[in-house]
């Protein structure tokens, strides 16, 4: 398993991609961030984990921005050690999204931006979503899905079976097929990204959903 991971992360390494996506490494940047948390209203102070953080980009701007107490895991070494070098202050470490280094009930809110879908584990890593919110906390989701398939229905009946309900579903495909476009001008191809089913399948698409701990 924890290869399969590694192998995933060597991907978002890539200098490449790193170039044209900036510190945050997925469609949207830190606007689609920014939609999700004003939809939760956390109180300030809110406890956040950004699971799959990258180089710490969204760790940064809800600690600079909001005030909140958001720390970020994620499984590649080399990007923590970008977002520390970047901001030594930075909460980040080393860490699985299979396994949260998290007390039972500990958490406000959950962000997971473009990461469920790449994860060989998927339905451990929703277990464990689960056990670290706090009774209705927020899970803010982002991601790759293939709008030719039942994709979106069967992420939600994942959810509803660890105890989740779905409260928001955005399609935000542009923002996938802008990354795309400036993945080719800048030399690339899309495939520098895709490295899931959704994304070489059908019809990729790109999507927020924000659920909550029932
Ligand atoms: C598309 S990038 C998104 C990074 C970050 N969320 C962002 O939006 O900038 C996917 C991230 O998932 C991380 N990742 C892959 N497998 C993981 C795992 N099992 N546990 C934690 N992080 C993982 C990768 O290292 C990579 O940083």
């Amino acid at each position: 398993m924890r290869s399969a991971s590694l192998r995933t992360s060597r991907g978002f390494e890539s200098p490449l991609l790193r170039a044209v996506t900036g510190t945050t490494i997925r469609p949207g940047g830190l606007a689609l961030t920014e939609r999700g948390v004003a939809f939760c209203r956390f109180p300030s102070g809110a406890r956040l984990l950004d699971v799959g953080c990258g180089a710490g980009a969204t760790v940064e701007h809800l600690r600079s921005r909001y005030g909140f107490a958001a720390a970020g895991i994620d499984i590649s070494r080399l990007l923590i050690a970008e977002g520390l070098v970047r901001n030594p202050s930075l909460p980040l470490a080393e860490g699985a999204a299979e396994a949260l280094p998290v007390q039972g009930e500990a958490l406000d809110g959950v962000l997971c931006e473009c990461v469920l879908s790449i994860l060989s584990e998927p339905l451990r890593t929703l277990a464990e979503f689960h056990r670290s919110l706090r009774p209705a906390g927020y899970l803010i989701l982002s991601d790759m899905y293939d709008r030719g398939t039942a994709d979106r229905e069967q992420l939600e009946t994942r959810l509803s079976e660890n105890g989740f309900a779905v409260v928001l579903w955005e399609d935000h495909t542009g923002l996938l097929k802008e990354l795309a476009a400036r993945l080719i001008l800048a030399g690339g191809t899309p495939a520098e990204f895709c490295c899931t089913t959704a994304c070489t399948g059908g019809r990729p698409g790109y999507y927020l959903m924000i659920a909550r701990k029932t």
